[in-house]
């Protein structure tokens, strides 16, 4: 090809081609093409909305129909100078027009695979942000709150001790002989620590009675409601570790009658005041008399529900507290409150108030 010719032909695929004067076409530097054929398929680039549009877009940047093709295809005519620097050019608006696209693909894959995501995604959290969201209290801590603001009302306070207790408090204070066929009632967890046998998981809240007596001068009013362990297998009805309330008077003149009618009392003022109550003897190493009391249920096949035990303070239990029974007579009561929890919301196996199951508590 002449060089007029190869000339004549870069003007005709020139659409810059520019008419300077009336008859002088100014031959378009071959540069300038391959700028402005790079800034065409960068441009390209910069517009594909998607992986899909930008491959259909890529034959156009680098095919042989490509601007960028076809003025490499045209090389050949261009003299040795030219072609050098158009040769480099073009190499030069490949590796810009291939990092570019790699760059696109790179933000494209990355939008779409965002998009993606945000269509799988899964809401993995436990509650809506809504007002069911705010927590409460356990249903046995209700019921204890319930049972404490009874009991102040009547007049208690409340006291508290060790759930890890020296057999001392739990037993032997208590009234409970060393050989006393009484402890085998409770099977008692012990605790490896100390001397053998010595330390205990307080197999109920009756050792706050003596804690409370050498603590406190009488009258002594005070309820203790807490966590206390026995032997037992978990099961709808029993579990090895549960709650009782205890309750401790220690006043001049105080009597068995006093007994029955603030049990009668608290009953009615946390169950209404249809609830009925009766005693019935029985007994613990640490009352004398001792009863079980029960309480008017219509729902049961006797009509009576057994809520605990109680009785007058026995004098040695007094003695062990410090307190002469010659001057001070007392009574206590303690009684299970996971059962009574159970009961009022008509919860049917006592492992349920242990397993943490949110979906089961958020009823309460
Ligand atoms: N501590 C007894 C029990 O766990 C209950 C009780 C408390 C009995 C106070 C009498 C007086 O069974």
């Amino acid at each position: 090809m002449s060089r007029c010719g190869a000339a004549r032909d870069l003007e005709g695929q020139s659409s810059r081609a520019a008419t300077v004067g009336c008859s002088t076409l100014r031959r378009v530097p071959v540069s300038e093409e391959i700028a402005a054929a790079t800034a065409t398929a960068l441009d390209r680039i910069a517009r594909a909305s998607s992986m899909e549009s930008l491959k259909a877009v890529e034959p156009d940047l680098f095919g042989k129909r490509s601007e960028l093709g076809i003025l490499r295809s045209r090389l050949g005519s261009l003299d040795p100078e030219e072609r050098k620097d158009a040769g480099r050019a073009l190499n030069d608006a490949r590796s810009a027009v291939e990092d570019a696209l790699r760059a696109r693909q790179r933000e494209l894959a990355g939008d779409e695979r965002r998009v993606r995501l945000a269509g799988e995604r899964l809401d993995l959290s436990e509650f809506a942000p809504d007002d069911h969201a705010r927590g409460h209290y356990h249903l046995l801590t209700q019921a204890h709150r319930r049972l404490e603001e009874v009991f102040v009302g009547m007049g208690f306070t409340i006291a508290e001790g060790p759930e890890v207790e020296t057999e001392w408090f739990n037993f032997r204070a208590l009234n409970f002989a060393d050989d006393h066929p009484a402890r085998e009632m409770q099977d008692t967890l012990y605790v490896d620590l100390g001397e053998p046998g010595r330390t205990v998981l307080r197999t109920h809240t009756s050792p706050v009675q003596i804690r409370t007596m050498l603590e406190r001068e009488p009258p002594i009013y005070v309820v203790c409601p807490g966590r206390v362990y026995r032997r037992d297998t978990a099961d709808a009805t029993h579990m090895p570790v549960f709650h009782q309330i205890e309750g401790l008077v220690i006043d001049r003149g105080i009597t068995f009658g006093d007994l029955a009618g603030t049990l009668d009392e608290f009953v009615r003022a946390f169950y209404g005041s249809e609830r009925r109550t009766r005693l019935r003897p029985s007994y613990f190493p640490f009352t004398e008399p001792s009863a079980e009391f029960d309480m008017s249920d219509p729902t049961t096949r006797t009509g009576w529900l057994e809520l605990g035990g109680c009785g007058m303070v026995h004098p040695n239990v007094l003695r062990a507290g410090g307190i002469d029974p010659e001057c001070w007579s007392g009574f206590a009561f303690g009684f299970g409150t996971d059962r009574m929890a159970k009961m009022f919301h008509g919860v049917d196996d006592l492992r349920e108030l242990w397993t943490n199951d949110v979906r089961f508590l958020r009823q309460f």
